[in-house]
């Protein structure tokens, strides 16, 4: 029979990432817990024809799409937003706004599998629906720093952007939106001089062409400074000034909470997924030259699905890459360190009519909250105390008949290589010690 291996572009957690995965798991958890984002679990398949909405040709032809056994069209999720705006405009419809809501889980992609990018990965996602203020769009890049923080991560950094700016160039240039969607792709793929060729294809004016060459040329960290030289580059064009304006505003907002968020403006940023309307945002760290997390406003998707008008700006952060910037920034071996194990305690019976004792005091352990193994393996006590210590668990209580006729036990401290007889009654304790 053949060698079976994960499917391409799949992989296994074992334990010592499984567990780096649940750490960051659990820092987005409580990050979600300060700002106040509920979780709300959806399911991985979807129906293809709401994944695809406006999630954009990249995305689109990289999804798992099949037909389930009673003929749908389903997909595996690329992403969470959109379930998240299915719910909004259905089940919560009717619910008081905003919403404040949070994923975590799995998400498919048929990408290219290369380092940090895999075709099963892990996204926490955050999603604030229901208001159009700048103090949103700044709340989720604050709280995408908090994460990265939280997280462990020593140096990151942003990069933002506003969609506005360039539909707006594009919409006052009469390009149709399918032909804007794909300017944004090429744009989104660094690709601008093909980008350009087909703005100008369309019959754009020369200034649109002039505006957009030097768009993409104007970044810089000095970001209310940057913002300002967009506006005035983009003059021509009323929405994209406006789109301007409200960059300025929202990364005004995140300067005067006074957090140390290293942001960089770059006015030529363009995100695949289509359903963008406002500011953009991708976070990076030095050593990976692929973004840890991408968000951005999105107006219109909800009533797309037919709900409400309601407005909204989110963001989801790549699990796995994080852990990769983690092991990178050599930060991944001081969390698991924090997250250590608390100590653990094995219980081997001498002989074989000592098991149903052996698994008695290992019940009593653990309802006392100690884990507690017991030794399956029938192996010699030497042999099982060397192992025991080889993966440095803390105690061994051993079994034995004639302790066991004065309701007692041997606890041995594995680190120590110390034993005493213990009473039954006090083996929490001495373990506890
Ligand atoms: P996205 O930029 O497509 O945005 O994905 C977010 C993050 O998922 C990326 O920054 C990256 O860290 C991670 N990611 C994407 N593809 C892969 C891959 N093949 N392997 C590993 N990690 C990957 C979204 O998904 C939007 N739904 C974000 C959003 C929420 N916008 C508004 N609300």
């Amino acid at each position: 029979m053949a060698e079976f291996k994960t499917v391409r572009g799949m992989r296994d957690f074992l334990p010592e990432e499984a567990r780096l995965l649940r750490h960051v798991e659990g820092r987005a958890r409580e990050v979600a817990r300060l700002y106040r984002y509920r979780e709300i679990v959806t399911p991985v398949v979807e129906s293809y024809e709401l994944l695809s909405a406006k999630a954009g040709e990249e995305v689109k032809s990289r999804m798992f799409l099949f037909k389930d056994l009673g003929g749908r069209d389903v997909a595996l999720r690329p992403e969470f937003t959109a379930s998240v705006a299915r719910l909004v405009a259905t089940t919560l419809r009717n619910e008081p706004r905003p919403f404040r809501l949070f994923s975590v889980g799995s998400i498919y992609r048929y990408d290219e599998p290369q380092r940090g990018r895999y075709r099963e990965f892990w996204q926490t996602n955050y999603e604030l629906m229901g208001s159009s203020r700048p103090e949103a769009d700044a709340e989720i890049l604050l709280l995408t720093n908090s994460l990265m923080q939280t997280a462990g991560l020593k140096k990151f950094a942003f990069k933002v952007g506003h969609i506005g700016v360039l539909r707006g160039i594009l919409t006052q240039e009469k390009l149709v939106d399918k032909v804007q969607s794909a300017v944004m792709q090429l744009m989104d793929k660094k690709q601008y001089e093909d980008a350009f060729r087909l703005v100008e294809s369309a019959g754009v004016s020369e200034t649109c062409i002039l505006t957009l060459q030097k768009l993409v040329e104007l970044k810089g960290n000095n970001v209310l400074d940057v913002v300002d030289r967009v506006a005035e580059l983009v003059g021509d064009y009323e929405k994209s000034v406006e789109a301007s304006r409200n960059l300025g505003e929202i990364l005004d907002l995140v300067l005067k909470s006074r957090c140390d968020v290293d942001m960089t403006v770059d006015a030529g940023f363009a995100r695949g997924l289509e359903y963008y309307t406002g500011m953009i945002l991708e976070v990076y760290v030095p050593d990976l030259d692929i973004a840890l997390g991408g968000g951005g406003r999105y107006d219109r998707l909800i009533e797309l699905f037919g709900g409400d008008p309601t407005p909204a700006v989110g963001v989801a952060h790549g699990v796995d890459r994080l852990m990769l910037a983690l092991q990178e920034q050599k930060a991944a071996q001081r969390t698991l360190r924090e997250t250590e194990e608390e100590r653990a305690v094995l219980v081997v019976p001498i002989k074989e009519e000592l098991r149903g004792e052996a698994l008695r005091v290992s019940q009593m352990l653990r309802n006392a909250g100690v884990s507690v193994e017991l030794e399956v393996m029938g192996r010699k006590m030497a042999k099982a105390l060397e192992d025991a210590d080889r993966r440095k668990m803390s105690y061994a209580v051993i079994i034995g008949e004639r302790e066991l006729k004065e309701g007692a036990v041997v606890v041995r401290n594995l680190a120590k290589r110390v034993q005493s007889t213990v009473k039954i009654e006090d083996v929490l304790e001495a373990v506890k010690s």
